[in-house]
């Protein structure tokens, strides 16, 4: 009688202990950069929506521009045991020092937003990076066919910027050719700080004795700071100026007239892809279907790549305002 009991009692225990470890909830590691361009708060946000939806827990880090700081967070990640690491990386070419150390602890790795250069990554999932250049420059060269063009470009840290770069030739390079276009300035702006963006377009503006005739820039936080310099001269709205993440204040500044457009990129596909992607990687179980593959200098990395859109006065309603990104009311409407 008493071994009968003793018997039920362990086969309740070894039960327990089976199905506890099937439903052990899985926790993904998200290292950050930053939060200072509006988009980010969204995509963590999102991310972890999705990612809670799905039954798992996330580890958000920040490491505010600091890439030394990143990689240790991520080690940290390591040592608290996350499952899979997610990581936008500040610097596309240190983080990888992160993705090596996680790799090694068995840890899969998704470079999310930017790619992480060198390194034996498991996914990249990002938007088409380099047709956002290459929707901004089109926009612009509808509005200037030719004469004087700025280049303000990003981070020199972050891989996006060489890609916004390459969609900007692409479009640039036979009018300049042609003799159409020259191009007066191109720089990177360190952390993708505005006041670089401002600066810039001042020391062009006066090189050039105001003798712009479009600024072609990487995103919205730098148009804010190009159009900045712009309003001191009374040429804000004169020169056409492109951005890219469809923030509130440069949505705004395209209904007003004084910025020609921006791109929207839907952080919802692209959080709710990278956390759905992670539980995969985690669960050793197939990704959502990959668009193609981008070489890292290391490997061919699977990529998914969702598609930027082109946002001007004419569609902003039928865009982030239809995909409920920015709400009407939040906007002035002209
Ligand atoms: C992102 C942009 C963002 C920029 C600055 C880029 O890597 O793709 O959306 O504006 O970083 O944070």
């Amino acid at each position: 009688m008493k071994n009968k009991w003793l018997f039920y009692a362990l086969l309740l225990i070894v039960t327990y202990n089976c199905n506890s470890s099937k439903t052990k909830k899985l926790t993904i590691g998200l290292a950050m950069d930053t939060y200072t361009e509006e988009r980010w708060k969204k995509d963590g946000q999102f991310f972890e929506e999705r990612a809670a939806q799905l039954g798992a827990t996330v580890i958000r880090q920040v490491c505010n521009g600091n890439e030394q700081l990143q990689n240790e967070q991520v080690e940290n990640l390591i040592t608290q045991g996350v499952d899979v690491l997610v990581i936008v990386p500040h610097n596309s070419k240190t983080a990888a020092k992160a993705v090596n150390s996680a790799k090694e602890a068995g840890i899969k790795v998704i470079a999310y937003d930017r790619m992480i250069k060198d390194c034996d990554l498991d996914l990249y999932v990002s938007f088409d990076n380099e047709q956002v250049g290459v929707l901004q420059a089109q926009t612009l060269v509808g509005l200037a066919p030719k004469g004087n063009y700025m280049l303000v470009e990003g981070s020199a840290t972050d891989e996006n910027a060489f890609l916004y770069n390459k969609g900007h030739m692409q479009i640039l390079k036979p009018l300049i050719d042609s003799g159409h276009i020259t191009i007066v300035m191109e720089q990177y702006c360190k952390d993708w700080l505005p006041i670089e963006a401002y600066k810039q377009t001042q020391n062009a503006l006066t090189k050039n004795n105001n003798n712009i005739a479009a600024i072609l820039v990487a995103n919205d936080g730098l148009a804010g700071g190009c159009i900045q310099a712009l309003t001191e001269q009374q040429l804000a709205g004169k020169i056409p100026v492109s951005g890219q993440d469809a923030e509130l204040a440069a949505v705004q500044r395209v209904i007003d007239g004084v910025q020609s457009m921006t791109v929207y990129k839907p952080i919802k596909q692209l959080a709710y892809a990278g956390a759905e992607a992670a539980i995969a990687l985690a669960e050793n179980k197939p990704t959502a279907a990959t668009t193609r593959t981008i070489n890292n200098g290391k490997k061919e990395v699977s990529a998914l790549l969702l598609a930027p859109v082109a946002v001007d006065k004419n569609n902003v309603k039928q865009t982030v305002i239809a995909d409920g990104y920015i709400k009407a009311t939040e906007l002035k409407m002209q």
